[in-house]
């Protein structure tokens, strides 16, 4: 493949200096979300979500068969009976060189991309080996999510109102200026009464909370804060993102029923605790990738002209605090 990159970088002043030698990583790893952004793109508006995420799991996983690091998937697409590929437990990468957690999504928001609809992302988080909380046994958590300024002011525990209050003085704007993310879902009609109840503005998603987490913890996201009841794997991947940007995010595992409750309890999980993102990863050492699928608020999604293919997709890492945006133009027969 031929391609031609653009990388815009900001950098978190207030990350720890950087130790370690596996800064390329995470630009290997987004080679990885590009071929399964690319490989899922002839599928988008097509309404076959099975074809669109078999087609960025294959891919993904050839790419990383092939990223000097031995990786084993945390978070993946589910037990090895029921994913093929990428399944909880599998072992990624040559097997040489660092060892890493990862937590993969090829496709977040697969609803969205066999509807034609924005903001579908592929993603893959990574951080050292043994790190990441395993929370395969529970499906959802209740998830809070702002940026760096919010730290120390939110509590996931206490109410809405006062956590839009809090983040308004600490963030210097007025509350009627805080635009919060939510899922769109009916579980969340009294938290979206009480975000307008408090004066704030909803901005609500279709799918797709890990890019709703990561706008309302970046300096220049459309976002202030992202609430609500998601997917557990999907939570500790946004942790990744959100310790390598500095920002601030607390979960609580939300159980469907007793034998979810079970399960995880025999897994070592806390029900009633409040997770804060150092314990959902406890690694200062994280990375997480994306790439758009679709277009998006956080990243394009993939273009095609005649023999040209363009990605474009964010690279974070915690040891350096970096924000690296990157556009990729892949001029290859191969990926069309
Ligand atoms: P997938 O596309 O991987 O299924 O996830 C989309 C998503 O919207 C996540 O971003 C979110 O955490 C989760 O689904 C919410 O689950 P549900 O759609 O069941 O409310």
């Amino acid at each position: 493949m031929t391609s031609v990159e653009t990388v815009t970088a900001t950098e978190n002043h207030d990350a720890p200096l950087y130790n370690h030698p596996d800064r390329n990583l995470a630009l290997e790893l987004v080679r990885a979300t590009e071929a399964a952004a690319i490989r899922a793109s002839p599928f988008v508006g097509r309404g076959d979500k099975n074809g669109a995420d078999g087609a960025a799991v294959d891919a993904m996983r050839k790419f990383l068969s092939t990223v000097k690091f031995a990786g084993t998937v945390v978070i993946g697409e589910g037990e090895k009976d029921q994913a093929p590929m990428l399944y909880n437990g599998e072992q990624v990468g040559t097997g040489d060189g660092p060892a890493y957690d990862i937590a993969v999504d090829p496709i977040d928001g697969t609803s969205l991309a066999a509807s034609g609809r924005r903001n579908a992302i592929s993603m893959i988080a990574a951080a050292d080996r043994g790190s990441m909380l395993d929370a395969s046994q529970v499906f959802y958590m209740q998830k809070i999510v702002a940026g760096p300024e919010a730290r120390g002011h939110l509590d996931l525990a206490a109410p809405i109102a006062d956590n839009i209050h809090a983040l308004a003085s600490a963030l210097g704007k007025p509350v009627d200026e805080i635009q919060v993310g939510v899922l769109d879902r009916p579980r969340h009609e009294t938290l979206i009464e009480e975000i307008r109840a408090a004066g704030a503005a909803t901005r609500l998603l279709l799918d797709g909370d890990v890019a709703g987490g990561i706008q309302a913890a970046s300096f220049d996201g459309a976002l202030d804060l992202c609430v609500g009841v998601g997917g557990s794997p999907e939570g500790v991947a946004t942790a990744c993102a959100i310790r390598a940007l500095g920002g601030f995010m607390q979960a609580r595992l939300a159980p469907s029923g007793d034998d979810e409750r079970r399960r995880g309890e025999a897994a070592g999980l806390r029900f009633g605790y409040v997770y804060d993102a150092t314990e959902l990863v406890t690694s200062e050492n994280t990375v997480f990738v994306a790439t758009g699928v679709t277009d998006g608020n956080l990243v394009s999604g993939v273009r095609r002209r005649g023999r040209g293919i363009r990605t474009e997709s964010i690279v974070l890492r915690s040891q350096s605090g970096t924000v690296r945006r990157v556009v990729a133009d892949h001029v290859a027969s191969k990926w069309l």
